[in-house]
This record gives structure tokens, C-alpha cells and sequence, in this order.
């Protein structure tokens, strides 16, 4: 069943995305050579709880940290550590989930580590394009498989995978809610987007083959091929005439 949010819990729902938003924000003048993804999600967790939230991957399933840090060929859910230091020419992940008035906000974004070679660069980019366009597909009487279809167009376009094992997802009371926001697919399939549901975009495009390896921590997402991989991902509100991208940060423009 996929929830459609009332104003009242739009209402929330933007508080809790706004907070997630600025989470990123805030962390971005940390991220430099030398610093440890520990240190990072040591910062993240007190701004989160100094906001009056939780931070939603904390205990999550049994993750143990508040933010998810994934590096290079980390595509997702790398675990926050000490032994991670970041170096110049790497690419950083971050992955922040907000629990504030009993709803979770959901917002990632791959940053720089000091000079990224070009070719990792167009990769981050078109990484971000690929998510632009897919939100710009969502409006009422529109079909979750728009999202796939313009994701896998963009990428494939520029000889990048797509991952298929991980998907955006329905957000609200629940950090995971129906629909599955597959990252593939085909125009016109899928669930129909109605005004007052709210679901994340969140696609992960690798440089070389879309095929993952799960690490011994049960956690850890790698590329099969080590090749370096990116990802974002905002929650995006289907309103009246077009949709709204609640985790919208300073540094992004509003349209795209
Ligand atoms: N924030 C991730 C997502 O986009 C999920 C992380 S689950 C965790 O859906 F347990 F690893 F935190
Ligand atoms: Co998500
Ligand atoms: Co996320």
C-alpha cells in the first residue's frame, strides 16, 4: 500500500527533509584529506540530535553507526570507521536519514575529496544529472518505471552502469515504504505518482559493470570490478502540478 501524505504530514515531512538537507549542508566543510569517516559520523550524529532528531540508520536492522559513509568503489551503506581516512582524489558518499516528528527525511550526495581526476568527475556529474532528470519526470498521472527509463537512458548514454540490487523507496512514518523506486525500467510502468506521496530517487552508477559483492560486515557495498562508483538522492513530494524536491540544499538549484 503506498501512503498519500496529508497536508499535516507534509507539513512534517518537510521538517524532517529540511533537517536532513542541512545535515549535508553542514558536514561538507569537514570533508578534506585526513579526516576519518568516523569523525564525520561522530559530527553528524550530534547536529542531528542537536535538532531534536534521531538519526535513522543508527540500530537500523542492526546498522551500527548514524550515517552511512561509502568511498570510490564503495556503492552504499559503508559503515563509518577510524581506519577510513579520506585522501586527496577520492569521492565521498554520504548518506543522511533524519527521524524528526515521527518521519524520516532521506538525502545523500558524493563530494569531492580535494582534485578528482576528470574522468571521476563526469561520473559524479552524470551521476546527478541522471537523478535531476528522473525527478523531473515525477507529476501526477506519471509511472514510477519514467524514473528507470530517463536514469538508464542518461547512464547507459554515457557507457555507465546502473545498480539494480538497491532502489529509492516510499518515505514517511516508515524509513522504507512502498513503492520501490527501481533504478531501470520502462515508460509508462509501475504505480501511477498521485499528489501526497513521497518516495526517494537515489540512483548508484558505476563506471564499469553494474555487478555488486556484499563485504563480510553485512553492510558494505562494493563494485564487483573495484571500479569507482557514485550516487544521490533526494525525497521528492508528488504535489498538484508537479512535484517538490524536499531535500533541496543551498548549493542546488531549485529547477534543473
Ligand atoms: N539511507 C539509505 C537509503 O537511502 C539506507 C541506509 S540503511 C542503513 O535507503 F542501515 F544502512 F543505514
Ligand atoms: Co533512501
Ligand atoms: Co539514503
Amino acid at each position: 500500500m503506498i501512503h498519500i501524505k496529508s497536508s499535516r504530514e507534509i507539513g512534517l515531512m518537510r521538517e524532517t527533509s529540511r533537517l536532513a538537507a542541512s545535515t549535508l549542508e553542514m558536514i561538507e566543510s569537514h570533508i578534506k584529506p585526513g579526516v576519518s569517516t568516523e569523525d564525520l559520523n561522530k559530527i553528524c550524529h550530534d547536529y542531528i540530535l542537536k535538532n531534536g532528531a534521531y538519526p535513522s540508520p543508527l540500530n537500523y536492522n542492526g546498522f551500527p553507526k548514524s550515517i552511512c559513509t561509502s568511498p570510490n568503489e564503495v556503492i552504499c551503506h559503508g559503515i563509518p570507521s577510524e581506519k577510513v581516512i579520506l585522501k586527496d582524489g577520492d569521492i565521498l558518499n554520504i548518506d543522511v536519514t533524519t527521524y524528526l516528528n515521527k518521519f524520516h527525511g532521506d538525502t545523500n550526495k558524493t563530494y569531492f575529496v580535494g582534485n578528482v581526476a576528470p574522468e571521476i568527475k563526469n561520473l559524479v556529474e552524470i551521476t546527478y544529472r541522471c537523478m535531476r532528470e528522473a525527478i523531473n519526470t515525477v507529476k501526477p498521472g506519471g509511472r514510477i518505471g519514467d524514473i528507470g527509463a530517463i536514469i538508464q537512458e542518461v547512464a547507459h548514454g554515457h557507457g555507465f552502469s546502473v545498480v539494480e540490487e538497491y532502489c529509492g523507496h516510499g518515505i514517511g512514518r516508515e524509513f522504507h515504504e512502498e513503492p520501490q523506486v527501481v533504478h531501470v525500467g520502462k515508460r509508462g510502468t509501475g504505480p501511477e505518482m498521485k499528489p501526497g506521496m513521497t518516495f526517494t530517487i537515489e540512483p548508484m552508477i558505476n563506471l564499469g559493470s553494474r555487478h555488486c559483492q556484499l563485504l563480510s560486515d553485512d553492510w558494505t557495498v562494493i563494485t564487483k570490478d573495484k571500479k569507482w562508483s557514485a550516487q544521490f538522492e533526494h525525497t521528492i513530494l508528488v504535489t498538484e502540478d508537479g512535484h517538490d524536491i524536499l531535500t533541496l540544499r543551498s548549493d542546488e538549484d531549485a529547477t534543473f
